[in-house]
């Protein structure tokens, strides 16, 4: 039987892509990557694991709408089902939320709904909490506030810095990602 066709978004490195291409027994085939940044790291990787890329510039479309149209019809023509957000630096517009409705999960470092936005290692880290954590959670129309799906706690130690506190994030990311996409979509 032939696998769930979904689609990796990425604006960065792309770490979490690789882990996903990496997980062993998805449900799922990752056929296309979309990318808002040209020359974005993510994009290698995705050359290195023979996966499509659409890549795009926001300032290229007249509207979000026009742009998220765009995105609509690559993703139809690839047959997409699932849409995982993976350091996707944009927000998900209704254009695209009405045409994938609860099928676009994004991955955030951090315990949600603590510390959303942009940078939930550092605003944890600089807080002074014990600890932070993972969230993988259903995308809706606000920044990192959809309904929670999994998460996963990460201690914040004594000695840490902000990097050694996100080396520790990212491996937890790098496995709670695969897991939950796998749980999503055999609907365990
Ligand atoms: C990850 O920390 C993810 O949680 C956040 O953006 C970062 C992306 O990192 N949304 P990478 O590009 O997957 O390495």
């Amino acid at each position: 039987m032939s696998k769930v066709k979904a689609a990796v978004f990425a604006s960065g490195t792309g770490s979490n892509f690789e882990a996903i291409m990496e997980a062993v027994d998805l449900p799922c085939e990752i056929v296309l990557l979309v990318c808002d940044r040209p020359g974005a790291k993510v994009v290698e990787k995705a050359d290195k694991y023979d996966v499509s890329t659409f890549v795009f510039s926001a300032k290229d479309f007249v509207s979000k709408a026009d742009c998220e149209a765009e995105l609509i019809s690559q993703l139809q023509k690839a047959e997409i089902e699932w849409i995982f957000l993976a350091g996707y630096m944009r927000l998900i517009g209704p254009t695209l939320l009405e045409a994938y409705e609860h099928k676009i999960i994004n991955i955030h470092p951090s315990l949600l709904p603590a510390h959303p936005g942009k940078d939930g290692i550092g605003d944890a880290f600089r807080a002074g909490v014990s600890e932070t954590g993972v969230t993988v959670h259903y995308v809706d129309a606000g920044m990192d506030t959809g309904p929670i799906i999994i998460q996963e706690s990460v201690p914040i130690l004594a000695e840490d810095t902000i990097d050694t506190l996100a080396t520790r994030i990212h491996a937890v990311e790098h496995q709670l990602y695969p897991r939950a996409i796998r749980q999503l979509i055999e609907k365990k």
